[in-house]
């Protein structure tokens, strides 16, 4: 399996890499769903922009927990890695990710569309100024703009908020083009990223899936599956990759 899928990244005109929580996993960062899942422990709702707009301290005081104090302190995993390696050797064209944990870019990868944003920015919801976080003192909730006094929000998505642009167009660009499409970590619930897998596959792109459990592209879109966790089988397929 392993032989196979380098044999075809290697090949291939155009790979690009579909990530999700589970690649940040081995870094220390729980994924949403499933065992250990955040959802098990935070209410999803903290997440929706109508409950930001109306509860935003309660609502800044998880975001504190989960991106600031937990995603602060982790590192890239050898998935991350990999995945530079793959860019500069020319035979991984860009990773689209879910993450929002910044992660692809400490590694390393230079061309990364963040679907759903990044923790490492913030926005004004009134005069939309943006802000780096190193800008912004967190021991006061809800952080205020130095401009002109509005709440500010990470600049990720919340449920209930449209896909930044130009991560969104890039995306779907990339699942139209590209001919090999390497999914790593990811369930495959959450609207409209999971059509980008589907569009890649109606594309004639060549699936290969990396998750230690099966997901909702395992049995419908996924060509090949190597079921383990991300670092281990990138560790695998670049090895196999290197004996080509
Ligand atoms: N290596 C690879 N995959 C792993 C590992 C690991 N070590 N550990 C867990 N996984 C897999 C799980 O099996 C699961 O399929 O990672 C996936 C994590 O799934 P989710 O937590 O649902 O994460 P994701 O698919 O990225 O969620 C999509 O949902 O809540 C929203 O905006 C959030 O971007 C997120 C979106």
């Amino acid at each position: 399996m392993y032989t196979k899928a380098a044999k075809i990244i290697k090949s291939s005109r155009r790979c690009v890499t579909f990530s999700g929580a589970g690649i940040s996993v081995e870094s220390g960062i729980p994924p949403f769903r499933g065992e250990n899942g955040l959802w098990n422990k935070y209410d999803p709702q903290t997440f929706d922009i109508q409950y930001f707009y109306s509860h935003t301290r309660q609502s800044w005081e998880v975001i504190r927990e989960i991106f600031y104090d937990l995603f602060g302190k982790v590192r890239p995993n050898a998935a991350h890695y990999a995945l530079v390696e793959l860019e500069a050797n020319n035979m991984l064209s860009s990773v689209i990710t879910q993450n929002v944990d910044n992660l692809h870019y400490d590694a390393g990868s230079k061309v990364v569309h963040e679907f759903h944003g990044s923790f490492k920015n913030l926005v004004c919801l009134k005069c939309r100024a943006k802000y780096k976080i190193s800008q912004i003192d967190l021991n006061v909730l809800p952080p205020v703009c130095k401009k002109c006094g509005g709440i500010l929000k990470p600049d990720v998505i919340f449920f209930g908020e449209a896909i930044p642009e130009p991560a969104c167009t890039h995306s779907f660009n990339e699942a139209k083009k590209a001919d090999c499409f390497i999914l790593i970590g990811t369930t495959g619930t959450v609207a409209p990223a999971n059509t980008i897998p589907s569009i890649a596959k109606s594309n004639e792109a060549k699936i290969i899936e990396i998750n230690p459990y099966k997901s909702e592209y395992t049995s419908s879109v996924t060509d090949i599956f190597l079921e383990e966790k991300a670092s281990i089988a990138m560790e695998k397929l670049m090895e196999e990759i290197d004996k080509l």
